[in-house]
C-alpha cells in the first residue's frame, strides 16, 4: 500500500487535533502540530500526552519521528501546503457557537504566507460559516488559500479507531482539486468518500449530532413511561434495536448526553435554525428532555431519601462517558451542583478524570478509590458507565455505607446481583 508523503499542519492541538495529526503521522505524513496553549506544547516536547485517550501515547511515541510541535502559525504555513484547523468552537451563552478561535486562525493567515494551502476545517461550525470564509479570503485577494469543510466524527474514548475507520469521509468544497487532495490523503483508510458543497458539508455533521442525540431523548422519554407502565425499557431498547431500519446504537436510556459535541451542536443547529426562521421544535423537546433527565436522578434520590438536606450522595463516575477524562458539560456537573443545591454532600470518584474535576467542579469531595467514596454514604449514583464500575465490590459497599441505595444512571449494572448484595437497586426506566 502507498504511504501518503505530505507535510501537514494541524492547528488546535485537543481532543480532535491531537488525534487527527497522530493519525495522520500514523499514515505517512509529517505533522507540524500548531498550539496557542504554551504548556501543552511544552508537555508534548517532552513526550507527555495531556488528553486521556486510549492507546493515543503510544501512537504519539511510535509516531514522534514525524510530529513536532510549536506554538508558531508561522512554522506550519512555512512547511506545510495543508492546513488541518481543529481549535474548540464552544457554545455561547445564546447557544450561538463561539468563531472567536477559528477567526483568530483565518484572519493571521493573510500577513503570514504567500504560497499556496488548503486550510481544511475540522472544527464543527455553523452552517454558512465555511462559505463566509472563503468568500472572505477571496475578498482579501488571498487567492493563494482553499477552503476545505472536513468535518469530524471521531468519539472520545474510541478516537484513534474512529479516525482510522470511519463510517464515512465527508469533504466540501467549492475547488475540486482542494477537494480531491484532501481525499488523497485518505486514501489508505476505506470508507465512501462523500465530496460535496460547504455548506452540505457542514450540515451533515449537524444532522448526523442531532439525530443522535434524538435517538437518545427518544429513549429516554421511553424510558419514563416504562417506569410509569413496569416495562423494561433495557429489553425494549432490545427489541427495537433488532429492528434493521432502527438499529440498536444510541438507544441506552440513561441519565442525558453530555460532552463537548452533542449539547452544544443540537443547541448550536437550534439557533441556526432559529436565525434563518425556522422553529426547530423537535430540537426544543430534545434539549427539554435532556435536562429533565438529570433532574429525574434527584427525584429518585429523594423518593427513597426523603430530603437530601445533610445526606451524603456518592457519584461513580465524572466524566462525561468512559475512557476519556473530558468533564465538558458532563451529566455529573449538573448531577452534583443539583444535589448541593439540595443541600447533599457530594462526594465523587473517577478511574481517570479526577485531577481534571478538581478544576471543573466546586463543593464536591474527590476520592482516590470507590471505597473511600462510598463511606458513610447514603447512596450511590452511577454516573459513567466504566468499565471498572462493572465489578463493584458490594460487599464491602454495604459495610462502609449508611443506607444502601444505588441509582443506576446507565443501567449499566444487574440488579438481580445488586439486590441480593443487600442494596435497593433503581436504574432508568428498568421495571
Ligand atoms: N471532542 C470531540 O469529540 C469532537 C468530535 C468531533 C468534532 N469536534 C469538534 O472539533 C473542534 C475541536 O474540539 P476539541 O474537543 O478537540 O477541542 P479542544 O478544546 O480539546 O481543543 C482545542 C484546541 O485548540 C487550541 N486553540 C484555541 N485557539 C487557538 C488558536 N488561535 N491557535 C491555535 N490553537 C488554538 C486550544 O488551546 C485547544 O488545545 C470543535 O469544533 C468540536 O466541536 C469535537
Amino acid at each position: 500500500m502507498n504511504k501518503a508523503r505530505e507535510c501537514i499542519g494541524v492547528v488546535g492541538i485537543g481532543y480532535v487535533g491531537l488525534v487527527t495529526a497522530t493519525c495522520l503521522a500514523e499514515l505517512g505524513n509529517t505533522v507540524v502540530c500548531m498550539d496557542i496553549d504554551v504548556e501543552k506544547i511544552a508537555l508534548l516536547k517532552k513526550g507527555g500526552v495531556p488528553i486521556y485517550e486510549p492507546g493515543l501515547a503510544e501512537l504519539i511515541g511510535k509516531n514522534n519521528g514525524r510530529m513536532t510541535f510549536t506554538t508558531a502559525l508561522e512554522d506550519v504555513l512555512r512547511q506545510c501546503e495543508i492546513v488541518f484547523i481543529a481549535v474548540d468552537t464552544p457554545p455561547t451563552s445564546t447557544g450561538d457557537a463561539d468563531l472567536s478561535r477559528v477567526f483568530a486562525v483565518v484572519s493571521a493567515l493573510p500577513g503570514l504566507s504567500s504560497s499556496h494551502h488548503v486550510l481544511v476545517m475540522k472544527s464543527t461550525l455553523p452552517v454558512g460559516t465555511g462559505m463566509k470564509i472563503s468568500v472572505e479570503l477571496a475578498r482579501q485577494e488571498m487567492n493563494n488559500i482553499d477552503y476545505v469543510s472536513n468535518p469530524e466524527f471521531l468519539r472520545e474514548g474510541s478516537a484513534i479507531g474512529d479516525f482510522l475507520n470511519p463510517d464515512r469521509i465527508i469533504i466540501g468544497s467549492r475547488e475540486a482539486a482542494a477537494s480531491h487532495k484532501v481525499a488523497s490523503l485518505y486514501r489508505q483508510i476505506s470508507a465512501p468518500v462523500l465530496e460535496t458543497g460547504i455548506p452540505t458539508a457542514e450540515m451533515i455533521k449537524y444532522a448526523s449530532n442531532a439525530f443522535l442525540a434524538t435517538k437518545i431523548s427518544f429513549i429516554n422519554e421511553i424510558a419514563n413511561v416504562c417506569e410509569e407502565i413496569g416495562a423494561d425499557v433495557t429489553e425494549v431498547a432490545r427489541g427495537m434495536g433488532y429492528d434493521k431500519r432502527i438499529g440498536s446504537h444510541f438507544l441506552n436510556a440513561g441519565i442525558g448526553f453530555g460532552g463537548s459535541c452533542f449539547p452544544k451542536d443540537v443547541a448550536a443547529l437550534k439557533q441556526i435554525a432559529g436565525n434563518s426562521g425556522y422553529h426547530f421544535q423537535l430540537l426544543t423537546a430534545v434539549i427539554e428532555v435532556n435536562e429533565l433527565q438529570k433532574r429525574r436522578v434527584v427525584n429518585k434520590l429523594k423518593k427513597h431519601l426523603g430530603s437530601l438536606t445533610d445526606k451524603t450522595i456518592t457519584l461513580l463516575g465524572l466524566a462525561f462517558k468512559p475512557n476519556t477524562n473530558d468533564l465538558r458539560e458532563a451529566s455529573s456537573i449538573v448531577l452534583a451542583s443539583r444535589l448541593l443545591g439540595d443541600g447533599a454532600y457530594v462526594k465523587a470518584y473517577d478511574p481517570v478524570a479526577i485531577p481534571d474535576a478538581a478544576r471543573a467542579v466546586r463543593g464536591v469531595l474527590l476520592c482516590d478509590d470507590t471505597l473511600s467514596a462510598v463511606e458513610d454514604s447514603d447512596a450511590v449514583v452511577l454516573v459513567t458507565e466504566w468499565e471498572e464500575f462493572a465489578r463493584l465490590p458490594l460487599a464491602e459497599m454495604k459495610k462502609r455505607m449508611r443506607q444502601h441505595l444505588i441509582i443506576d444512571g446507565r443501567n449499566f449494572l444487574d440488579p438481580a446481583e445488586v439486590k441480593s448484595a443487600g442494596f435497593t437497586y433503581e436504574g432508568i426506566g428498568r421495571s
